[in-house]
């Protein structure tokens, strides 16, 4: 598979088939994705895999902590600004409206969009999760390295035949998953990712979310 077929194909894949990952597999996936680039070569990011046992003492691990708090644990490191203004605001209802129309979703269905929504702590039923560790030491432009190493996982999952999905709503979690991973003093958990093979009937698989035209993102000056 050619790059650009890779990054054209890729999506944020929401349903799996519980088809397992082997564990050579996911060790050539995450080495050869080790490549990727950051700056002064720091290679910032550390990645905790699950699956099986493992996997499920994450899933419990969520229901628990979401039960007792609902709207996540504190973070000094939101996953949105406080305020997303625009045209950001609009991008994010739009893929969510799109998102719920292909499920049946009706856009004033709490109830629906919260179980919906809690499907994410489940790695929406694929086999392995990732979890993304970086310090807390490190600055936005690790983060950002961080961003470039998982991308990369994305499209060599591509090449694979497997899916991702990339889960910042973890960061919901922070405090429990580090005490749950036994993360060192200064790490914190960045993001998640659902890993395992799409499920080629669901119809959540079907979105294609737009992307804003070139003249709004682009400036080419001089040519
Ligand atoms: C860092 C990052 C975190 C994300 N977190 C979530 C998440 O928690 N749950 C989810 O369903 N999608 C999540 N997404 C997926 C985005 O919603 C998705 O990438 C965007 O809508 C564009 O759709 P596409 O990936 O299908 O092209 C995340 C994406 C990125 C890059």
């Amino acid at each position: 598979m050619d790059v650009s077929t890779a990054i054209n194909q890729r999506i944020s894949t929401r349903a799996f088939l519980d088809t397992p990952l082997a564990e050579t597999d996911v060790k050539t996936w995450l080495n050869d994705a080790q490549r990727s680039p950051s700056g002064g070569n720091v290679q910032p990011w550390r990645v905790i895999a699950v699956t099986g046992d493992e996997r499920q003492q994450v899933v419990n691990l969520a229901t628990k902590t979401l039960m007792a708090n609902p709207a996540g644990e504190p973070t000094d490191r939101p996953i949105y600004p406080k305020d997303l203004g625009e045209p950001y605001m609009t991008r994010r209802r739009r893929v969510a409206y799109q998102m719920y129309e292909k499920v049946g979703i009706a856009r004033d269905d709490a109830g629906a969009r919260m179980a919906w929504m809690a499907k994410n702590f489940t790695f929406f039923d694929a086999p392995v999760g990732l979890f993304f560790v970086i310090d807390e030491s490190m600055g936005h432009g690790q983060w950002a390295h961080t961003g470039m190493f998982m991308q990369t996982l994305a499209l060599l999952a591509e090449e694979r035949g497997w899916g991702t999905c990339m889960q910042e709503c973890w960061a919901m979690l922070r405090p429990s998953l580090k005490a749950h991973f036994g993360l060192g003093e200064t790490e914190m958990i960045y993001c998640g990712m659902a890993v395992g093979i799409p499920d080629p009937a669901h119809p959540v698989n079907t979105v294609r979310a737009e992307r804003a035209e070139l003249n709004e993102f682009a400036e080419l000056r001089g040519f």
